[in-house]
């Protein structure tokens, strides 16, 4: 007699058949598209550390926002770099600075087409280069959350969807909903940073955003990553302070903590997939050792796998392609 027991490989026995039992599912519509802008530009740049990725000026804006609408990608990040940097991070909060133009061109051509989100932080903005301000060479935490909440204010004034604040202040989702609240922008959602995690992943970010401290390093505000448990206080206590959407970060390196968030708490789960993330398969693949697409795809289903409901990923517009057959 043969063993009549558990042929798991009848469920394999043919595409269609494998389709029909696929546990995970990923489409264009669970990615984030990152966008950079940069004050003063003439001309799209490369990004030396992160091939395939652009600054752009802010005319470019519109055409870049474009092709990622017809991918499918219902949600784009707006990282603004500016001209100008000083102490306090006045062009964070301006009302004509680089960030708020840009919001308010896809606003005005795109209306509700396109989910707009914008990462609320100080570190492109001040000399010193940290997410917060900087007292007696200390990153001090209650100014710099007014601060923020002022970024925050002018990002909705822009018309924002979604603020996302990074900057790993306590207390900075209360405040921003305070303000928002009180300037008339309950509408506006908060998806906040929550658990972003002290990351060696960040360094091609800093480059093309400009934003690497100048003194010191931010172990002061973000979370080690030998901490799993104080990454799931700080979830739970955005969560408390009002944010609509938790976001872990990095991705690849935390699906223990996104699993661990997903278990925990009823609220949509974002997590980001940074730029030393993509910058690893971007070299492995351009030596030939790696095939970028499939490695790609595999690397944001295991984080969708571990319980996102969305992400945040250099990969977007490439693996919409791919998983629309566009
Ligand atoms: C700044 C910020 C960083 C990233 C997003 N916002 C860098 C940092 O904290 O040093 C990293 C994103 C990436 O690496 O893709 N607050």
């Amino acid at each position: 007699m043969s063993f009549p027991t558990r042929r798991l490989r009848r469920l394999r026995i043919s595409e269609k058949m494998r389709e029909l039992v696929q546990e995970t599912r990923l489409s264009s519509r669970d990615f984030i598209c990152p966008i950079f802008i940069q004050e003063g530009l003439k001309t799209r740049q490369k990004i030396e550390s992160m091939p395939g990725i652009e600054r752009l000026p802010v005319d470019e804006v519109v055409d870049e926002v474009g092709t990622i609408s017809d991918l499918n990608i219902p949600a784009v990040m707006i990282f603004g770099l500016p001209s100008k940097k000083d102490d306090v991070g006045s062009s964070s909060f301006d009302e004509n600075g680089i960030v708020q133009k840009t919001i308010s061109e896809i606003r005005k051509n795109y209306g509700e087409k396109m989910v707009i989100m914008a990462d609320v932080c100080l570190c492109q903005y001040t000399l010193a280069g940290h997410c917060g301000l900087v007292k007696d060479k200390k990153i001090d935490n209650d100014s710099s959350i007014e601060t923020l909440t002022k970024i925050a204010l002018s990002q909705a004034k822009a018309g924002v969807d979604v603020v996302s604040p990074s900057a790993m202040m306590d207390g900075q989702v209360f405040a921003i909903r305070l303000g928002l609240d009180d300037a008339g922008y309950s509408d506006v959602l908060i998806m906040s940073h929550s658990a972003k995690h002290y990351s060696s992943f960040y360094s091609p970010f800093r480059d093309a955003a400009e934003c690497a401290p100048k003194f010191g390093d931010r172990k002061s505000y973000q979370v080690p990553y030998t901490n799993p448990r104080e990454a799931i206080r700080e979830i739970e206590a955005d969560i408390k302070e009002g944010t609509d959407i938790v976001m872990i970060k990095p991705a690849l390196a935390y699906l223990d903590v996104i699993a661990e968030t997903k278990r925990r708490f009823n609220v949509p789960l974002s997590a980001y997939s940074v730029s030393g993330e993509y910058a690893l398969v971007k070299a492995a693949a351009n030596q030939g050792w790696i095939q970028e697409n499939d490695v790609a795809l595999e690397i944001l289903y295991a984080i969708k796998r571990a319980g996102a409901d969305m992400m945040v990923t250099y990969f977007a517009k490439s693996a919409a392609k791919m998983l629309e057959n566009l």
